[in-house]
C-alpha cells in the first residue's frame, strides 16, 4: 500500500534493454544519448530535489545540476551516506550556489566537512537512514517533489518503502548482460512473480535512438 509522504517521488534511471545501469566494473557513462540526457536535465529542473546513494557519488562523482535547459533551475542535491564517506573534493561540493544535503547515520564517524554556505548535514536516528524518515525530513524543509537518480540499492530501498509515485526510465537499444552488472533496481525480495511491483505505463516516447518510459506505480 502506497505511503502518503506529501512528496512526489520519481525514480529515474538510464538503462539498457536488459535493465542494466552499469557494467560489471561499474562503468555507466554514457548508456543513453544526448536527447535522453537533455530530457533527464528537464526532469531535474521540474523537481525540488535530486537524491542519490553514496556509491553513485563514489563511482561517478556527479555534479547533479541542471545543464542545457534555458532558465533551468537546479534542485537541492541530496546524498544518503550513512558513514559520512563522501570525499571533500567531490564535484557536488564545487558548486556552492546549489544546496547540498548529506544525510548520515547515527554511527557515522565525526569528520571535517567542507566549509560551504549551502551545505547541510542531517543525522538520521538510525545507522542507515530510513527512507520514510528521510522523506519526512525533506517535507519539513518544504520540498514537494524528489527525483531519485539511483543507484540500484537506493532504488530498491525506495520501492520497498512503498513511497514511489512514478518511474522515469530512459532505455537505450543496448545490451550489457552479465551477472555482475547492476540492474536499475536491487533486491526487492520478490519470490513469486505475482508479488512483483506493478506499473501502469503512462507513455513511451522516442528520444533519438533511445526510449523514454514514464510509468506510475500501481
Ligand atoms: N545508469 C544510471 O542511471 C545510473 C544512475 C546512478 C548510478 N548508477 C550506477 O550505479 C552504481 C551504484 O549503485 P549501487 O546500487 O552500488 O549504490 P547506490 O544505490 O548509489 O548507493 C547505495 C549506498 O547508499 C547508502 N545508503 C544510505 N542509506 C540507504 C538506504 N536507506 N538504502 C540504500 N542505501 C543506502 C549505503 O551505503 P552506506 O551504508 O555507506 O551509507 C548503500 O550502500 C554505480 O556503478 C553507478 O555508476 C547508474
Amino acid at each position: 500500500m502506497k505511503q502518503s509522504t506529501g512528496i512526489k517521488v520519481t525514480l529515474k534511471a538510464a538503462v539498457t534493454v536488459d535493465g542494466k545501469i552499469a557494467t560489471g566494473s561499474g562503468h555507466s557513462k554514457w548508456i543513453t544519448g544526448d536527447a535522453a540526457r537533455l530530457k533527464a536535465h528537464q526532469l531535474r529542473h521540474e523537481n525540488d530535489a535530486i537524491l542519490v546513494g553514496i556509491n553513485t557519488v563514489l563511482t561517478d562523482d556527479p555534479e547533479l545540476t541542471v545543464r542545457g535547459i534555458e532558465e533551468g533551475r537546479s534542485p537541492v542535491r541530496i546524498v544518503l551516506d550513512s558513514k559520512a564517506r563522501i570525499p571533500g573534493q567531490s564535484r557536488l561540493f564545487q558548486n556552492d550556489s546549489v544546496p547540498v544535503i548529506i544525510i548520515t547515520g547515527n554511527q557515522a564517524p565525526s569528520r571535517i566537512w567542507p566549509d560551504l554556505a549551502e551545505l547541510k548535514i542531517i543525522e538520521a536516528p538510525e545507522e542507515t537512514p530510513d527512507i520514510l524518515w528521510v522523506l519526512s525530513e525533506l517535507k519539513k524543509l518544504g520540498l514537494k517533489s524528489l527525483l531519485v537518480e539511483g543507484g540500484s540499492l537506493i532504488h530498491a530501498s525506495f520501492l520497498k518503502s512503498n513511497c514511489v509515485d512514478q518511474l522515469a526510465l530512459f532505455m537505450a537499444p543496448k545490451i550489457i548482460g552479465g551477472q555482475d552488472s547492476l540492474s536499475w533496481c536491487g533486491d526487492l525480495n520478490v519470490e513469486n512473480v505475482k508479488d512483483a511491483c506493478q506499473l501502469d505505463i503512462s507513455s513511451i516516447t522516442t528520444l533519438g535512438e533511445d526510449w523514454f518510459i514514464s510509468a506510475k506505480l500501481k
